[in-house]
């Protein structure tokens, strides 16, 4: 089958396949290419299939055209739907170059060379032939990544309005909460990375609700101790339903702290100071601006002027003094608005 027996010295080099029938081309070429790439070799159609079945996938494929049994521009064809990415490279005589161009056209093969083929000439084709693999394979990679940000928006925004679903007086809050963390994170100097962290976490932070009987959610009235308990216990689902993701994008972290104060009265785990991390004091600032400013089934809203007096009259003690010096200015001297701010605030 093949000389190599998919011996790979080098898992970081390209893999290239030679297919001919002339054994002593083949060997010329082994010797030429070998110290740049894995080189394998085949001396028919058939043979290389097998080859790219036991040893693939290969970066780039060069074939004769005229071999006994299936010829180049077959094995070419086939090789293109088996294996997309593959370039592949066809080696032909004069007499053939309008079957070369045909097959060109029709997507099998990425470049032809005429034979003979100065050993130099191809030596550099399948350089650049390799240059060109790398490329298709960044553009597939970015696409992919494209569409898992698409997927994962489309994801986010779907958990995030399942929420609020649940709980007409949540409506849009989550909305408003992540644009006024944003205001203040972007104040605060946070990178794009954090800032995306942050977004996220504030799209989902009451994810945990999810938990919660909707009659607790939309009852007028104050809550029981217990009730309220399982109400308190949201955070911390949020981050059960979250804590998979990746440990370097702490949203699950951000969003299980969210309820958390510098002096500690906060919940569930009544951290303090600076062991609550960033985004989640964030976080909690632009939440009570935002719950205090909307309608709840047991008040009407509290305005805008007692939301930022309350968190003015807790900075440093409820709230990261700087967080809450940043929203303040944003309100009082930047002419920030909550997004859908009722009326009577
Ligand atoms: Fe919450």
């Amino acid at each position: 089958m093949t000389d190599l027996q998919c011996n790979t010295v080098d898992a970081t080099r390209d893999k290239v396949l030679l297919v001919d029938d002339d054994q002593n081309l083949l060997e010329s070429l082994v010797r030429l290419l070998r110290p740049e790439h894995e080189v394998f070799t085949a001396r028919n159609g058939d043979e290389a299939l097998g080859v790219l079945v036991a040893c693939g996938p290969f970066t780039v494929v060069v074939s004769d055209l005229k071999m006994p049994g299936m010829d180049g521009i077959e094995l070419l064809s086939r090789i293109s739907r088996t294996s997309p990415d593959t370039v592949r490279v066809l080696l032909t005589g004069h007499a053939d170059l309008q079957a070369a161009i045909d097959a060109t056209n029709l997507g099998y093969v990425y470049r032809f060379l005429t034979k003979p083929c100065p050993p130099e000439v191809l030596r550099l084709e399948i350089a650049a032939a390799c240059r060109h693999a790398a490329l298709l394979r960044d553009q597939r990679e970015l696409l992919s990544l494209k569409r898992c940000k698409v997927l994962l928006e489309g994801v986010v925004l779907g958990f995030s309005a399942l929420v609020e679903a649940r709980d007409s007086y949540l409506a849009g809050h989550q909305q408003r909460v992540t644009r006024l963390a944003l205001a203040i994170g972007q104040k605060l100097d946070m990178t794009e990375a954090e800032l995306e962290t942050l977004r996220i976490a504030g799209l989902l932070h009451d994810i945990g609700k999810v938990y919660v009987p909707a009659d607790f959610l939309s009852r007028p009235g104050l809550l029981r101790q217990e009730e309220l308990s399982v109400v308190q216990m949201h955070p911390e689902v949020g981050y059960e339903i979250l804590k998979h993701l990746d440990q370097d994008w702490p949203v699950a972290v951000i969003i299980r702290q969210h309820h958390e104060r510098m002096d500690g009265s906060g919940y569930p785990q009544g951290l303090s100071g600076r062991f609550i991390v960033q985004s989640a004091r964030i976080l909690a600032v632009a939440d009570v601006v935002d719950a205090m400013c909307s309608h709840r089934p047991y008040r009407q809203s509290l305005g805008l002027a007692s939301a930022l007096e309350e968190i003015e009259k807790n900075k440093g003690r409820l709230y990261d003094e700087r967080v809450v010096d940043v929203c303040l200015d944003l309100f009082r001297n930047q002419g920030y608005s909550l997004a859908e701010q009722p009326e009577n605030t």
